[in-house]
């Protein structure tokens, strides 16, 4: 199989970070992609420029062919240039990986201040729809046949109703019908669109979510999982990277639960 080329948004740290990693490991070129800057509208620091350099250089042990870019999911036109950039850079795309995300919350829908709703639905809902409104096409490039793979990040929250966290809950429902639409529409193209829907995973938007429960730390989630530990980004982005590879030809429109069991 020739080189496959991939691109990875929130990669700075946790789960995007993990999957950069991953899939370096697996050969394929890379652009790691991240705004690398705190968002002034969230109350918790983002992944920063010197996390994603960090990110590049571990991958470079693996892969020669990855580079860091500074993107923000919430504008439309830095998420294109992103991936004219992997297309340009590589000559192609084969796998675009929404991962961007952020929470916020805390108290009820209705007294969550305006700016942080909006930017929870801005990244997680509509950071997915800009990277497959620039990424489907470059997929769609490729030349048949084609093995693209299109994959977002849902969440247990897709489905659950969680107190205090509404607009995450509503971004990531929006997430899988929009993956199910997208399946279906990219039909027998080649490409498919699957998401993830991760349970309690050891990264920094869990710590922001126990701080907004008022607990004392994170580890206090794994209680809610039948593993009764939390995840590792790295045991979700091996899903992922399975996802992205061809050997996932069958799976379209699917969101996979990879929650040590939280949905069920
Ligand atoms: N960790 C969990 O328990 C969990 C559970 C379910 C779903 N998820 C989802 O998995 C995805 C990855 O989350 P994580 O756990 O790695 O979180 P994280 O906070 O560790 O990483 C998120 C990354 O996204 C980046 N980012 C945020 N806003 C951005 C923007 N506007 N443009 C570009 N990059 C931006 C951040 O800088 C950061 O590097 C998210 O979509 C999250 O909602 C996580």
């Amino acid at each position: 199989m020739s080189r496959r080329v991939a691109l990875v948004t929130g990669a700075a740290r946790g789960i995007g970070a993990a999957t950069v990693l991953r899939l370096a490991r697996e050969g394929y070129a890379v652009l790691a992609v991240d705004r690398a800057a705190d968002d002034p509208d969230l109350p918790y620091p983002m992944g920063g420029a010197d996390e994603l350099a960090a990110v590049v250089k571990a991958a470079r042990e693996h892969s020669a062919e990855v580079e860091a870019h500074v993107a923000d999911v919430r504008d439309p036109d830095a998420v294109a240039g992103a991936v004219a950039e992997g297309e340009n850079r590589w000559g192609g795309l084969d796998v675009a990986i929404a991962a961007a995300g952020v929470i916020a919350g805390g108290v009820p829908l209705w007294e969550v201040p305006p700016e942080q709703e909006q930017a929870v639905l801005e990244v997680n809902l509509n950071g997915v729809l800009h990277l497959a409104r620039a990424a489907v096409p470059a997929l769609l490039r490729r030349p048949r046949p084609r093995s693209g793979r299109f994959l977002a990040l849902a969440s247990a929250a897709a489905t659950r109703g969680l107190p205090m966290l509404a607009a995450y809950c509503a971004a990531k429902a929006g997430v899988a019908g929009l993956i199910r639409a997208l399946g279906v529409e990219l039909g027998e193209s080649g490409v498919t669109a699957n998401a993830v829907s991760p349970g309690s995973t050891d990264t920094p938007i869990l710590a922001e979510s126990a701080r907004l429960y008022d607990l004392p730390e994170a580890a206090a989630f794994a209680a809610q999982q039948p593993v009764r530990r939390l995840l590792e980004p790295a045991e979700v982005a091996s899903v992922l990277a399975f996802l992205a590879g061809p050997g996932s030809s069958a799976m379209t429109g699917a969101v996979v639960p990879v929650d040590g069991g939280l949905a069920l």
